[in-house]
């Protein structure tokens, strides 16, 4: 079995009940998720993708806010790609890939994207520095890359951070202290980028533009 085959497996036996209770359960640990979308600023007719998209809660909060942007979404797991289908019917288009590698023309029939997200993923994906690199490169010109995850929680207490990541491994989720420097490694030089940590760093929050000649 490829690395690939094995981690979508993978994620459909961590998703395949937790999927029914994902969106509820969640609003109370994925924090950021909403300061992403609402930092957006998505223009009429710009395309966003969201890599590991899971059940579409982003996607359908992104469609109400942005209601002329054209909406895409990306999954390794099925399971995950039939709550979202059923969430957000046929306006969004939804494809199941390796957030690693792969090819917008190939899966969507366009050529890249104004806005990238990767929202509580790069925590899950074990290549995630492979996924950064493989997300900026479907950005267009002046695009923007969105990352929100767990951050190193170092301003809150030991024990905290403890139970955390003991709960986050029953799901198979790392939080990646060197989040922000990967960002960085990623930013050319006349890229911008900007990160914050938010809630005493309990998650990161970056952004980065593409430069518009690149
Ligand atoms: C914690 S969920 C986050 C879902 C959504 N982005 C959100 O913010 O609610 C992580 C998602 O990443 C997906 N995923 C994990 N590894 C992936 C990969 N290599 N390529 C694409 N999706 C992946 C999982 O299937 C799951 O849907």
């Amino acid at each position: 079995m490829s690395d690939t085959t094995e981690h979508s497996a993978l994620m459909d036996q961590t998703y395949r009940y937790q999927r029914l209770i994902y969106d509820v359960t969640r609003k109370y640990y994925l924090l950021g998720r909403d300061h992403l979308i609402e930092g957006m600023n998505v223009q009429p007719g710009e395309r966003v993708l969201e890599v590991a998209c899971g059940t579409g809660r982003n996607l359908s909060l992104i469609r109400n806010r942005y209601p002329e942007a054209q909406l895409f979404g990306l999954d390794i797991s099925d399971q995950m790609l039939t709550t979202a289908r059923a969430k957000l019917g046929a306006d969004v288009s939804l494809a199941q890939g390796d957030a690693c590698q792969f090819e917008p023309k190939a899966l969507f029939d366009v050529e890249g994207f104004d806005h990238v997200i990767l929202s509580y993923s790069l925590s899950m994906i074990p290549d995630w520095q492979g996924a950064l690199t493989e997300a900026k490169r479907h950005l267009a010109p002046g695009g923007r890359l969105h990352v929100v995850d767990f951050g190193d929680s170092a301003g809150l207490p030991g024990w905290f951070q403890r139970l955390l990541l003991a709960w986050l491994a029953r799901f198979h989720v790392s939080p990646r202290d060197t989040l922000e420097a990967a960002m960085r490694d990623c930013r050319a030089d006349t890229d911008r980028l900007v990160v914050q940590g938010l809630y005493r760093n309990y998650a990161f929050y970056g952004q980065l533009t593409k430069d518009d000649a690149a």
